[in-house]
């Protein structure tokens, strides 16, 4: 089964949030202009013409996505990524969770929709959430993030390459919750075709749709996952691997984790600036999340 989305001869300005080591800036795509999809990708109609309409229709989910938010065991002052963040109606139940210290970083690769998020962080004077305007595949995420939460985002879930670039930006042990809509039981008809109704215009496919976490759970561990709504939707929580004991520290990181600066012991961290600058509230949020991480 190949999931990989076909992401072919992408152009150079969508390599958004590219890590620049020596700062630990994250770029982001200037306020207001979004970056085209990578070529190849088919995007939804309900992610693109349709975006400014997405907390209409489906703003009456939000107990289920703070059910989700819920089951992710994160601690204030922890950085969380929001995989497919969509217009970032998770993020507000994030930031209960992380306080002012810690922060959110939403992925999101419609322009569009990152767009809405965007101004739902300046609207709303969230100076610790960030948004990365990327697939989730080849994002470049400037932090070693404590949590991960996928909320409604099936593609990503049927993304091998997405869940791995994710998980390869958690440190190990990082908690991880997922949730979304699946197939009820066979013979739930009337349930499975509501479901069918409700989920296609925000599906590529309902490929895996029996069981959207099957990629995610190899490469977690303490998987725990609970069915809702007859079925018809999960609550997945986990975390990722922590190594062996007696691997080394590189083995341990995978060799993959963003650089940090140099700020070891450092707990307590200013509040970012203005979210509406874009590089400097990215740039303070790299910074803070590597504090945090170098923290004893
Ligand atoms: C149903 S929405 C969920 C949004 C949000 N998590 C919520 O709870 O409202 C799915 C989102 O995932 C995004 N998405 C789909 N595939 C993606 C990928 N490969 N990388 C990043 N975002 C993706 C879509 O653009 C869309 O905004």
């Amino acid at each position: 089964m190949q999931m990989r989305r076909e992401v072919m001869n992408k152009p150079a300005d969508t390599a958004v949030a590219a890590h620049l080591p020596a700062q630990g800036v994250t770029q982001q795509p200037a306020q207001g202009v979004p970056q085209q999809p990578a070529q190849g990708v088919t995007q939804q109609p309900a992610y693109g013409d349709e975006a400014r309409f997405y907390d209409r229709r489906t703003g009456a989910f939000q107990s289920y996505r703070r059910a989700i938010v819920k089951a992710l065991p994160v601690r204030p002052g922890e950085v969380v990524l929001d995989v497919g963040c969509g217009t970032g109606l998770c993020c507000g139940f994030l930031l209960e969770k992380v306080g002012p210290q810690g922060g959110v970083v939403g992925i999101e690769e419609s322009p569009e929709m990152a767009a809405m998020a965007r101004e739902r962080i300046a609207h709303e004077g969230w100076r610790n959430v960030t948004v990365v305007q990327s697939g989730a595949e080849d994002a470049q995420i400037a932090v070693t993030a404590d949590a991960a939460l996928f909320c409604a985002v099936h593609d990503i879930l049927q993304s091998p390459d997405a869940l791995r670039n994710v998980l390869d930006h958690l440190r190990p042990g990082a908690r991880v919750a997922a949730g979304g809509g699946k197939w009820a039981a066979p013979w739930m008809v009337p349930v499975n075709l509501q479901a069918r109704v409700l989920h296609a215009p925000f599906v590529r496919s309902f490929e895996g749709f029996d069981r959207p976490w099957n990629h995610l759970e190899q490469l977690i561990e303490d998987v725990h996952v609970r069915e809702v709504a007859f079925g018809s939707g999960f609550i997945l929580t986990g975390r990722r691997r922590r190594p062996p004991r007696s691997a080394s520290p590189a083995v341990a990181g995978r060799g993959r984790v963003a650089p940090r600066p140099h700020q070891a012991g450092v707990r307590s961290v200013p509040p970012l600036p203005d979210s509406t600058d874009q590089h400097a509230s990215s740039r303070a949020l790299a910074n803070n999340c590597g504090a945090l991480m170098q923290a004893p």
